[in-house]
């Protein structure tokens, strides 16, 4: 591949804009081209990033990919649109970054994760707790077995998300591809189980939608697959902005994460100290260059955005039935 890597965005609403100002400071990137359905969405990125005035841009994604050469596009579009773009881009041969919820569908997401492969190509998913130090650090305590067997994880996240969300494609399902849980939530449910190395056995959830046809708050009890057990709240009408706690009980040590905020306790020892000397902090944007130039490995990798959809349709059904739903893990690695 050339020196440069001519990028493509599809979509350019409110998110991909951070995106664009962390591209536009990677030198080897050119950013050749960007999609909205939306002028007004255009609009505002030229007014946030008038570096990227001037590019050619379209309202159809596929109009893009013909008319313009490129070799990777970043996805930042409503959730339901993503499989489709991350499908005809790979069959492109070209390189993709995507938001989460990486897609909204188990079969969808075994199928992306199949044609990356078949395509070889760099398929990423924009999950950047991935590069924060705290949970890179309490991943490392974690695998180096400091905190002995996890035997309990409990987690809360709360935002404003059911006022704030009104009347926008975030509460609607053929847009959206579900609520809370598969929104904000999906960042909560892939840190768990990234940070612990843990895997679902079954889920057993409430599921409130409210007045909406997505879901706003969700209640689940979780047994993994190593036998510790764990409690994930969403609580998506808050009053409250984001807020999120999080504690990994192991057998030697506890994590308790308040807002970011971390403390860690030996169980034997009664120690408390809040960790310091934490990994650097890095975004995805440079972890997919990276990748694609084969200088680092991809951080944020498909089959986590499959983990994460196979436990969100369990508490789904869950939710709808009534039922303990066991969460049945694809051969897929
Ligand atoms: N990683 C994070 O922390 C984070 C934060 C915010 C949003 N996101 C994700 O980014 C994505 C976009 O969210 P957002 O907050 O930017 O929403 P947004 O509403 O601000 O932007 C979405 C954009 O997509 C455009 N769009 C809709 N359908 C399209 C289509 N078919 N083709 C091309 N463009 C289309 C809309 O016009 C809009 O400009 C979602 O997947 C969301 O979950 C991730």
């Amino acid at each position: 591949m050339a020196k440069r890597l001519r990028m493509g965005f599809i979509g350019c609403g409110g998110n991909a804009s951070g995106h664009v100002k962390r591209v536009l400071s990677l030198p080897e990137v050119e950013i050749v081209a960007l999609n909205d359905v939306s002028q007004d969405s255009l609009d505002r990125m030229h007014e946030r990033n008038p570096e990227v005035k001037g590019l050619p841009t379209f309202s159809d994604f596929r109009e893009m990919l013909d008319a313009v050469e490129m070799d990777a596009v970043e996805i930042s579009t409503p959730h339901t649109c993503h499989f489709e773009q991350i499908m005809e881009s790979l069959d492109r041969g070209l390189h993709v970054l995507t938001e989460k919820p990486m897609v909204c569908t188990v079969a969808h997401a075994e199928q992306v994760i199949r044609k990356a492969d078949e395509v070889g190509k760099v398929l990423m998913l924009s999950y950047q707790r991935h590069f924060d130090p705290g949970f890179r650090y309490i991943r490392n305590q974690i695998a180096a077995g400091e905190l002995g067997e996890i035997q309990f994880v409990s987690a809360m996240q709360s935002q404003d998300w059911y006022r704030s969300q009104q009347g926008k494609w975030r509460q609607e399902l053929a847009l959206a591809g579900g609520g809370q849980l598969n929104d904000s939530g999906s960042h909560l449910l892939d840190i768990i189980l990234w940070t612990t190395g843990l895997a679902v056995d079954e889920v057993s959830g409430y599921v409130e939608n409210l007045d909406t046809e997505v879901d706003i708050n969700s209640a689940l009890s979780i047994r993994f697959t190593n036998g510790a057990i764990g409690n994930i709240s969403v609580v998506g009408n808050s009053s409250g902005g984001m807020w999120e706690d999080i504690t990994f009980w192991g057998t030697k040590a506890v994590i308790y994460l308040r807002n970011g905020h971390i403390t860690y306790r030996s169980i034997h020892t009664g120690e408390s100290f809040e960790p310091e000397g934490l990994p650097p902090m890095s975004d995805p944007d440079k972890n997919f260059v990276d990748a694609v130039f084969g200088r680092d490995e991809v951080q944020e990798p498909p089959i986590c955005g499959l983990r994460v959809i196979e436990l969100t349709e369990a508490a789904w059904e869950s939710g709808r039935t009534g039922k303990p739903v066991k969460v049945v893990r694809s051969e897929l690695r």
